[in-house]
Parts: C-alpha cells; structure tokens; sequence
C-alpha cells in the first residue's frame, strides 16, 4: 500500500455547535463544508489546516457508532484517515491477506466526495484508521 499523507483527522463531538467557537474563534479556522453521511449516522464539518483536513463527527441518532463511542467515554480523536494512492481496494485485499481485521469488505462511498474504508482498532495498534482516496 502506498499512503501518501494524512487526507483527515475524524473528531467526535456531541454537538458540532457547541464546539464551533473553539475551532473557529480560538483557532482561526473556518468551516467550509458540512455534509450529513445517511450511511455513517453522522453530521459532519470540515476544516482545513494546511494539506490535512479535521472532520468533525456529531451522531444523528443513538445508534450511530460514534454516539457508541461517545457514550464509551470516547473524546476527541476518534480515527485517522490515510490517503491512499494505490487504490482503496487493493489496500483493503492486502490487509486482508495479512490478517487485518476489516470493519469494510470493499470501498464506500464517505463525506466529502472520498471512497473510503475502514480498518477494525483491535488490529491497528487501537487506532480505527479510514483508508481513502478521491
Ligand atoms: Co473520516
């Protein structure tokens, strides 16, 4: 697999509202998409810092994983997103064939125009770690 830098950081938060003023009015950074991901049960924001991109994540219901997360005591950083650049499926055969848990078979389609996957945290050092490309 070849990744070639860190595409986002996914940050869970119960309310992106609440959390706004930090990233905006503290740090200087500006929102400039929010998409809401059916598939995922989340509401998402993005920012840009530099080359790397932070996604904020707030459930839409109780179910999604990330109120799971949340109510597990989970704070901030929830995964780290790799942008690939020899394709999401191929990585995923190959973590496969290494023994990688997969949370995902093959690529979905993720927020902000990525096809992405994930791997499972029990087989990656604790980190749930998206893979992605454009
Ligand atoms: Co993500």
């Amino acid at each position: 697999m070849k990744i070639s830098r860190i595409e986002h950081l996914g940050i869970a938060v119960q309310s992106i509202d609440a959390v706004l003023p930090y990233f905006r009015d503290v740090l200087g950074l500006d929102v400039y998409k929010t998409e809401v991901v059916e598939d995922q049960k989340v509401k998402t924001a993005f920012l840009q810092v530099g080359a790397v991109k932070l996604e904020l994540l707030e459930p839409t219901c109780p179910e999604s994983t990330v109120q799971k997360f949340l109510d597990n005591g989970g704070r901030g950083i929830h995964h780290v997103a790799f942008k690939v650049e020899d394709g999401v499926s191929e990585a995923l055969a190959m973590c496969d064939e290494k023994g990688i848990r997969l949370i995902d078979k093959a690529p979905r389609k993720g927020a902000d125009g990525l096809h992405i996957a994930f791997l499972h945290p029990k087989s990656t050092c604790g980190i749930l770690t998206e893979l992605c490309e454009e």
